[in-house]
């Protein structure tokens, strides 16, 4: 199989070893170990400078792609995706402590999630947080209370709920109208929040945000949720007298984890999207405000390779052939969740067809733990490498300590050159907090 038809940062060299960004996988296995998280910084630069072209085709360089930090969030993923000119999306006051000590301007932080804590509002507001996108009434008084009482009046914008289905997984679709995220557009709740927003005298709206759902393959519902939001944008000036600055589209592009997934370039989206925007910007008479888009995923999932080893391989006859590896749901826990696509191989035996079917079993104490059922690869015998692919998003930063496995190691991989950017997690650092 052409493993580069997945991630172009793949490759199988003479040795017949996958590598990532030219780097052997069979030696970075056996110099950090395994399991091992792979990053190729190539891709992942690649891939930001590609998100960002469109803002200079389209819209004279206004606007700007944001990196939701929730797909990977680490200092040195910061540092870079920053360098290459993103924006960062925080959820949480740890992503917020995380992009500050990885020297992000605040400026350029836009602060997301539905229930906020005091603490983590007022941690926002007292570092000069560029952007709170607003979930909610309760929210939006809290934020006029703690700006109130510090004198300062924070840039803030409102999330909202345009009601776009975008066909995903049910458990990852958050536009449409039974969502925990967001003031509700068609029951009049958005311009409720608006109308509040705009008399505050300690609060400014500057911008309108909206996400539709998560490794989205169709860009009709991308459009649609851009003219939807552009026709509140309108509403909001004529009605309230309030025009904003930005609109925020949110991320959501779908990635290739299976040969098979159609994602499209980014670019296809950005082009129709911004067809879109200048169409429905001339009809309603607005001038094209700064769009923003937020793609997680899409930044990091297929620069991303987990390495394992292999310990056990146990046929159960007439019934399955289970892997067992060094991981398991701890470090990536989306097939227990979602029952998520996954590629994977024998890393040492890459340019071998794939022509033996396998469950891919971790080392949880529970049955669940599997990272990939009845899937092709290399046969596979005790001690091999097996890589799985397109791991950069949602693995880390949904990882835990369960069973008190201790979280792998991640590496960068530029020109073929590795390096540590999270250090392997010891016993002593599990016994840490314990008391
Ligand atoms: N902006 C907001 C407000 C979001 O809620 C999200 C993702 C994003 C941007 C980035 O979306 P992306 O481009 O990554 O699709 N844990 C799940 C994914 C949950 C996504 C939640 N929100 C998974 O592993 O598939």
């Amino acid at each position: 199989m052409d493993y580069s038809k997945i991630s172009d940062c793949l490759g199988v060299n003479d040795a017949g070893h996958l590598t990532v960004s030219g780097a052997d996988t069979l030696s970075l296995a056996e110099r950090f170990g395994t399991p091992l998280y792979v990053l190729s910084e190539d891709k992942v630069r690649d891939t930001c400078r590609r998100y960002l072209r469109p803002f200079h085709e389209h819209y004279g360089g206004l606007g700007t792609s944001i990196y939701a930090s929730k797909a990977f969030c680490c200092k040195e993923i910061l540092r870079v995706v920053v360098s290459e000119g993103l924006d960062v999306e925080v959820v949480s006051g740890g992503e917020i402590m995380t992009a500050l000590a990885a020297g992000v301007d605040a400026k350029k932080i836009h602060f997301q999630g539905n229930n906020k804590t005091v603490d983590e509002l007022t941690l926002a507001l007292d570092r000069g947080i560029g952007d709170i996108v607003v979930d909610n009434i309760t929210e939006l008084h809290r934020l006029d209370r703690l700006a109130e009482e510090r004198g300062i009046t924070p840039k803030i914008s409102l999330r909202i709920k345009p009601g776009i289905d975008a066909h995903t997984h049910a458990f990852i679709r958050t536009g449409q109208i039974d969502s925990k995220f967001g003031f509700a557009l068609e029951t009049g709740e958005a311009m409720n929040a608006a109308r509040e927003a705009v008399s505050s005298t300690h609060l400014e709206l500057v911008g309108l945000h909206c996400h539709i759902g998560s490794q989205v393959f169709d860009r009709e519902p991308f459009v649609l949720a851009a003219k939807v939001m552009l026709g509140l944008f309108a509403k909001i000036k004529s009605e309230l007298g309030k025009t904003m600055t930005h609109l925020n589209l949110g991320g959501g592009f779908g990635v290739r984890y299976k040969e098979e997934d159609g994602a499209l370039p980014y670019e296809s989206y950005m082009d129709d999207v911004s067809k879109a925007v200048h169409e429905s910007c001339a009809q309603l008479g607005l001038a094209i405000p700064k769009i923003y888009i937020e793609p997680g995923r899409s930044i990091v999932a297929e620069a991303g390779v987990t390495l394992y080893t292999v310990g056990d391989i146990k046929t159960i006859p007439d019934v399955r052939t289970y892997v067992a590896i060094d991981g398991g749901m701890f470090e990536n826990p989306r097939y227990a969740l979602y029952q998520s696509d996954y590629t994977c191989l024998i890393a040492n035996r890459a340019d071998k067809p794939a022509d033996f079917v396998a469950t891919v079993a971790g080392k949880c104490c529970e049955s669940g733990d599997l990272i990939q059922e009845h899937t092709p690869m290399q046969k596979p015998e005790i001690g091999d490498i097996l890589a799985v692919l397109s791991t950069g998003a949602y693995n880390y930063s949904m990882a835990s300590n369960y069973n008190r496995n201790p979280r792998p190691a991640c590496v960068m991989v530029k020109d073929g050159q590795p390096r540590v950017i999270i250090r392997r997690e010891t016993y002593d650092d599990l016994l840490r907090l314990d008391v």
